[in-house]
Parts: structure tokens; sequence; C-alpha cells
């Protein structure tokens, strides 16, 4: 294995392709650990694993301590709703207190872009970024690419068509970080106002017309409406956004046979995307939620287990 020598895991933004092919190779080969029946290894045994999060999860967080688990860690987990966080305290404080139990390593999701990095910078802990507002899910982005090359066998590029509310998806800008390092193609698919001014600029295409992004394609990544993080009306309706967005069947023929159809849940059938393709043969949605785990597993094992 090549050397890693990141304390945290931000954005990938910083990560370079080297270390994005480690962690794909590492989840490699922690990925059987979850098949086994007993799903264990000894790799974080005495360590401890926080998870800090501040907004609604539950692939994330369940992945995020299913995988520290695994991995023998200690884990605890802090909900802001059920937490000091309502009592006035900052989150800095709130890890600062978690610091103080000794805590090896904080997971942290948070509505304001940024927060991790505060707590990087703040705390001696090791961060692990698990979504910050509309900027970055470094995790996710890892396991959509670890399932494209499971399935696909490279990530050199393979097309890959993102759709739908691109302005405040974390998710889009982590994936398209990630995937044009690894050398994918991105287009970028959504209404005009959901689409961010100078997106081009990440090195992806930007198209306003849903069969032109699907033509070709060899994944199709439908993201949902991201409403709480909508400071004003970006659509007419959502029947608007539906007609004219919404991953059907139909249009999925545009998109090269068997094409993936990957998305980061949570998923609003029948609005992203139609049920039928949700459910059907080319769809990976389930298989993503699997591999998320043995990312995570990698991502911890990397930032800890080899300090031992
Ligand atoms: C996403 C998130 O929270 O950024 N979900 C996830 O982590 N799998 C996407 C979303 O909220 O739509």
């Amino acid at each position: 294995m090549g050397d890693w020598t990141h304390k945290h895991l931000l954005d990938l933004q910083d990560v370079s392709r080297e270390d994005i092919e480690l962690v794909l190779d590492t989840a490699r080969s922690f990925r059987e650990v979850s098949e086994r029946e007993v799903k264990k290894v000894p790799a974080l045994r005495g360590r401890t694993v926080a998870m800090l999060f501040a907004e609604p999860s539950t692939r994330t967080r369940v992945s995020f301590e299913l995988a520290a688990k695994r991995l023998s860690a200690d884990t605890l987990s802090i909900q802001a709703a059920a937490s000091s966080l309502t009592k006035g305290e900052t989150i800095l404080d709130t890890a600062l207190n978690i610091q103080a139990m000794n805590v090896d390593l904080v997971v942290v999701r948070h509505q304001a872009s940024g927060v991790p990095q505060m707590l990087a910078a703040g705390t001696k802990m090791a961060v692990v970024n698990a979504g910050d507002g509309c900027r970055a899910h470094p995790t996710q982005a890892l396991l959509d690419m670890f399932t494209i090359r499971e399935k696909l066998g490279r990530l050199d590029n393979v097309k890959v068509a993102i759709i739908g509310d691109i302005l405040h998806s974390r998710v889009a800008r982590s994936n398209i970080a990630g995937l044009t390092k690894m050398g994918a193609k991105v287009t970028v698919c959504g209404p005009s106002t959901l689409l961010p001014i100078g997106i081009e600029e990440m090195g992806v295409e930007a198209v306003y017309d849903i069969n032109r992004a699907l033509k070709d394609a060899d994944v199709v990544m439908a993201l949902r409406m991201q409403k709480e993080r909508q400071q004003q009306s970006f659509l007419p309706s959502v029947a608007e956004y539906v007609r004219e967005f919404c991953v059907t069947a139909d249009r999925l023929k545009k998109a090269r046979p068997g094409a993936l159809v990957m998305h980061p849940g949570p998923t609003n059938r029948g609005i992203e995307i139609a049920a039928e393709v949700a459910d059907g043969p080319q769809s990976v949605i389930l298989e993503q939620v699997t591999n998320g785990i043995a990312i995570r597993m990698a991502v911890l094992y990397l930032l800890l287990g080899r300090k031992v």
C-alpha cells in the first residue's frame, strides 16, 4: 500500500488521485468483513470514534457507526437535537468536550459549510467530514466512485451524468472533484436556477436538457431536491421539475445500455427518479449503501489504524 499522510478527510479537493486509489483499494479489502458471520476485525481496538451530527441523517451516520464497530473501535453518537447544542453551546465547545474524553476521531455533519475545517483547526482529533452545508461530502463521493469502479472496472473515461439540484448538493461537488481527478467525464444537468454559475470551471459540462445529459452515459446519478437548503423558490413547481428532469425508464433508454443508475439517498420517488428506475435492474442504489461501510472502514483505518 502507498503512504497515507492525511490526518483528516475534509474535502476531496485536497486528496490526490493516488490517495483516492488507496482508499478504494483498502475498501475492497474490507468489503468481505461485512459478509462474514462475525463481522469484525481488531484493527481499531481501543480507539474511540464520535459521530457529531447536527443535521438529519440515516445512511451516513449508521454507516460510519457500523464501519467503526466492525473495526472494533468504541463509538458514541451525538445528535444535535438531543445535545447541549440546543442549550447554546457552540459546536467547537461540544467538540472540545468530546476531545476532553479522549476521543480519537470525530465524524461531523453540519448544515454550515466549513465546520469540519474549523474542528480540524480547533481540536487535536482527526476529523472526517460527513457532509458540510452545500460544500463537500467526501465519503459519499468515494463510495460512489468505488461502486462505479467495481461495476464497470474503471473510472477513467467513464461518462457520468449527474441530474438534479446541483446548486445545493455537496454530493455533486465532491463527486465532481473526485471523478474528474480519476479521469471520468462528468455532465451536470438541472434547471438553470439550480446549476451554479461557473460550474464548468470544475471541469464538467453543464446542460439543461436531460436527453443531452443522458446520451451515452455510463452512469446516471439522480439527486434529491434539497428543499431544506433552498432559501428561495427555484422552481415554478415540482410538477414542472418532474416533467423536465425526472429520470424515467423512457429517458434512461438514451443512456448506454445497462448504464448504472445511482442515487445517494434519500430518494424522493416520482420526483427526481421514477420508482421503476430506482427499483429496476440497472439500479445500484442499495449497493452504494453496502459499499459505504467498506469505504468508511477504509477511511477510519487509514486515518487511525496505522498509527496504533
Ligand atoms: C445526501 C446528503 O445528506 O448530503 N445524502 C447522503 O448523505 N447520502 C444527499 C441528500 O441529502 O439529498
